[in-house]
């Protein structure tokens, strides 16, 4: 299976057999955005246009097949920037009709959820049973989904407005720090003291998560201290990234406990961009051991976006027998 995933702005091509990973090829575009602070949606298009095709050459290289023993192409549908998915799945289209194979239509956070079945060559691993929970935390989004089955997910809490990884991004940019500032945060939280400074925790019913009051909140906190200490942000810029930090994990974590215990679910995973932040990790493992839950956490290169999520979507549709028709179109939102 060949997977496509062009949402934002990683273009990306992975080749798997069954659900284990042959290549997965990951062409970043974080010079080309860097500079705006933000990914530049018809930039990330352009860039698109100019990889897709060598990263698909290079993970069937990888995989040392050729592109007539693949049985079928995956694509990120949507959610995404429209531009950026319009070149995938143009891509995914005219390679299926080319070689006269499945296409496969794949929903980009369903892939996050679904590495989760991904195995390395000659690796075993323990995989999520069903009914499993996924905390699926990335830049766009912050749910959390019940999985009771490969294409049957539904999300049981989001957030109201900001995601996790807007809210760390935000937070960097206010500290000066280069897009995108999630994982800078994380590796300054790792020199800091997480209790040096007190963020407002939300109240919001349910399972539902608000970020918009911290970003907020952190807007006020920088700026008064800056008043006293103009050096503020310099001097104490590891122990603010740690306290923030370990607010968002907090919050992230607290919701997802409320969760097990209203479903009686305790295989608890998480995927997407955030998964990757080592104090969500490691938060995650301590929690669960008091929860007995049982934990799954995605290898570093599964956590971030990727093809070879998108390529494991698409093995299970294939199985289900659940093709894409050629008249298949983008979606910049996409329900589950
Ligand atoms: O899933 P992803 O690669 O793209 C989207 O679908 O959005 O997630 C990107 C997000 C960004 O907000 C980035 O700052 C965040 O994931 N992220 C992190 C870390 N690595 C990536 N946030 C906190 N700590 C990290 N180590
Ligand atoms: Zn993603």
């Amino acid at each position: 299976m060949l997977g496509i995933e062009s949402s934002c702005d990683e273009t990306s091509a992975a080749v798997i057999q069954g659900r284990t990973v042959l290549s997965n090829v990951i062409a970043n575009q974080l010079l080309i955005h860097r500079k705006y602070g933000g990914v530049v949606p018809e930039l990330a298009s352009r860039a698109h246009q100019q990889k897709i095709v060598p990263v698909v050459e290079e993970a069937l290289t990888l995989a040392n097949i050729t592109k007539n023993q693949l049985s079928g192409v995956a694509f990120t549908r949507g959610p995404g920037l429209m531009g950026a998915l319009l070149v995938g799945v143009s891509f995914a289209k005219s390679f299926a009709l080319a070689l006269d194979i499945p296409l496969l239509e794949v929903n980009h956070m369903q892939g996050h959820v679904l590495a989760h079945f991904l195995k390395k060559p000659g690796e075993h691993k323990a995989v999520p049973s069903f009914p499993f929970l996924c905390l699926t935390v990335s830049g766009g989004h912050t749910q959390i989904v019940r999985v009771d089955d490969p294409l049957e997910m539904r999300v049981i809490g989001e957030t109201q407005d900001d995601a996790a990884g807007e809210a760390f991004d935000k937070a960097a940019k206010l500290l000066g720090l280069p897009y995108p500032g999630g994982p800078l945060i994380d590796q300054h939280a790792a020199k800091g003291d997480p209790d040096s400074f007190k963020f407002p925790h939300p109240r919001i019913p349910g399972l539902d998560y608000s970020f918009s009051g911290l970003k907020t909140a952190f807007l006020y906190f920088l700026r008064d201290q800056e008043k006293h200490h103009p050096s503020f942000k310099q001097e104490r810029l590891d122990d603010i990234c740690a306290s923030l930090q370990q607010s968002i994990v907090t919050i992230l974590l607290e919701k997802l406990v409320l969760a097990s215990r209203e479903t009686g679910i305790r295989g608890i995973a998480i995927a997407g961009g955030v998964s990757a932040n080592s104090g969500l990790r490691k938060a995650l493992q301590f929690t669960g051991e008091r929860e007995g839950w049982q934990v799954f956490i995605p290898p570093f290169e599964y956590c971030t976006d990727n093809a070879a999520m998108i390529a494991c979507g698409g093995s299970f549709l294939f199985e289900a027998g659940r093709f894409t028709g050629l008249e298949t179109a983008p979606l910049a939102r996409m329900p589950f």
